[in-house]
């Protein structure tokens, strides 16, 4: 009997004691969170901005100040989702992707690094290509979105070809550059974080691969919601 009512007794002063400790306790605790939040934040706008100045120094003379590339060879950053842009410097890095450009640049970059400069490539909204010289070829075109539609392009990089995740945005690339790497796909020259890619050429003849290249660099370029991404 007098167990259980020093029980009660007990529990009711534990109920007492919460009641006038925790709203105290859950404010000073959200003051403590909000602080620690501010201060993330003010650590990643401080990030972000110094891989934009590094950007500015060390990518745009190839890649452009805005990511749209106008070197030969050299592909448009602009757009690209970052986790592909991370997946990619990785394979540079470890020299699984071979550019002796792109080997130089990112033998010594360091995880941090890699996550920093994906993160602000992945701000860069797309641009798209400056006007043609000639307006598109409609037979080429017709037969490009057959192709692609065949070969189940978009199933992968979206029926924008705008990419996402590790899918890379190719609508839009430069022409010179997505043969390039169409053919080395096919070729093996060229390696994959995975397959997806050599296998879903390996069976394209190259008159093809190239008709894919023109109707994808001029497929219109949809600025994709970052949300997306
Ligand atoms: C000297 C010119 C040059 C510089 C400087 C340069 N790049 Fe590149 N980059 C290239 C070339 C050329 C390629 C294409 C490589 C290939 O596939 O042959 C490339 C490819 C890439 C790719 C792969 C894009 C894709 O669509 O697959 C990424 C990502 C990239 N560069 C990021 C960077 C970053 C970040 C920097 C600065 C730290 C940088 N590059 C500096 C020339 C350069
Ligand atoms: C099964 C999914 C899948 C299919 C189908 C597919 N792709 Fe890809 N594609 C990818 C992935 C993933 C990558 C990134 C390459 C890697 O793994 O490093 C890529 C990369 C590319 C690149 C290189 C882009 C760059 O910036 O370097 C081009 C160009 C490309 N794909 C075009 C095509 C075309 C054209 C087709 C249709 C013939 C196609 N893809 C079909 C998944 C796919």
């Amino acid at each position: 009997m007098r167990g259980a009512r020093a029980a009660r007794l007990a529990s009711c002063t534990a109920m007492l004691f919460l009641v006038a400790v925790a709203p105290q306790a859950v404010a000073q605790d959200k003051a403590r969170q909000a602080r620690a939040a501010a201060s993330a934040a003010a650590k990643a706008q401080a990030t972000s901005a110094a891989y934009a100045q590094r950007f500015a120094a060390q990518c745009a003379a190839c890649h452009g100040a805005n990511g749209r590339s106008d070197m030969a060879l050299t592909p448009v950053l602009a757009g690209q989702p970052s986790l592909y842009v991370i997946t990619q410097l990785f394979l540079f890095r470890e020299a699984r992707r071979s550019s002796e450009a792109m080997n130089a640049v990112a033998k010594n970059l360091t995880d941090d690094d890699l996550r920093g400069f994906s993160d602000y490539i992945g701000t860069l909204p797309p641009v798209p290509p400056p006007p043609p010289a000639a307006p598109p070829d409609p037979v080429r075109m017709g037969k490009g979105r057959a192709l692609a539609e065949q070969h189940r392009c978009v199933a992968c990089h979206g029926a924008a070809l705008d990419g996402g995740q590790q899918v890379p945005r190719i609508a839009g690339q430069r022409e010179d550059y997505l043969k390039m790497a169409l053919r080395g796909f096919q070729a093996g020259t060229r390696a994959g974080y995975t397959q997806a890619m050599t296998s879903a050429v390996s069976h394209i003849p190259v008159e093809d691969l190239d008709i894919l290249a023109y109707y994808v660099a001029r497929f219109p370029v949809v600025p994709a919601a970052p949300a997306a991404k």
